[in-house]
């Protein structure tokens, strides 16, 4: 299996079996912030339940969760337990967020407690059986990337906006995805408009990383928020087709 070294700690050994039985795993990163991670991984975790496909979506943004509002999700009530916490059903998607349990109160840790949450929180979880399971990651490459690297065969889904200063960071964490054997399906850029910048497109094609589309900047995005019909009706539906597509041919 790739990733980091093979853990010692049970703990990880735990995890890594439990998240080996997950066919795909799409880990949605950027080494830079505000880039649309969180916009990207919530809408497609809907685009693909609205296909049928059983979703799951893991916010692994410890301290600026965000995925629940992409998808509409209510917070009213903790998740149910069974062997583990449930993920709650939302629009179609399974997701899990600590934003369940932290609400509006903002989660201030140290790197390494960082690190156990992290873990902690893959393996509380009691998803069920999953077509695609999405991890909507914090930005950089800190504790969370490091935990996922090492305990799941996560494949990422990097994003960078359509600016040199994005791709700048972007790089780096292309660099260490690449250094460290992890599986990636490539790059997206976000917020295009007037067709996207070449130089993106030529760092990608000079790192050999698959550049797997655009997604337009649409103004009304935030209309799509936990709507999945108004997702299905809108432009971004078809850029997502054609992600979609990248994706599963990468994947063969
Ligand atoms: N395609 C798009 N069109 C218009 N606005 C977008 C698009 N994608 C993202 N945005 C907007 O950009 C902002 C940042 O998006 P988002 O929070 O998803 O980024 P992020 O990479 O998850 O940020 P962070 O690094 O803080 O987690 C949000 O206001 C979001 O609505
Ligand atoms: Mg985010």
């Amino acid at each position: 299996m790739k990733g980091l070294s093979e853990p010692l700690d049970p703990r990880k050994i735990f995890v890594r079996n439990k998240y080996s039985r997950f066919p795909n795993i799409l880990a949605f990163a950027s080494g830079k912030g505000g880039v649309g991670k969180s916009t990207l991984s919530g809408l497609f975790a809907m685009y693909l339940a609205q296909k049928g496909y059983k979703t799951g979506l893991l916010d692994l943004d410890l301290y600026g969760p965000s995925a629940h509002i992409i998808l509409g999700a209510p917070l009213e009530g903790l998740p149910e337990e069974e062997n583990g916490v449930i993920p709650k059903e939302v629009n179609g998607v399974h997701f899990m967020s600590v934003v369940f349990y932290s609400e509006n109160r903002p989660l201030v840790m140290r790197g390494k407690d960082l690190g156990d949450a992290v873990l902690e929180l893959l393996t509380i979880t009691n998803w069920s059986e999953l077509d695609w399971l999405i991890f909507d990651m914090p930005p950089g490459l800190g504790d969370t990337l490091l935990e996922v690297a090492e305990l799941t065969h996560a494949r990422y889904i990097v994003i960078t906006n359509s600016s040199r200063l994005s791709m700048e960071s972007v790089e780096k964490l292309l660099e260490f995805i690449k250094t460290e054997n992890l599986e990636y399906h490539g790059l997206v850029e976000n917020m295009v408009m007037n067709g996207g910048l070449k130089y993106i497109r030529d760092k990608s094609e000079e790192m050999g990383v698959p550049y797997l589309g655009i997604v337009s900047f649409y103004r009304d995005i935030e209309k799509l928020y936990g709507d999945p019909d108004a997702l299905m009706s809108s432009p971004l539906k078809e850029e997502f087709d054609r992600l979609f597509e990248n994706i599963v041919e990468g994947r063969k």
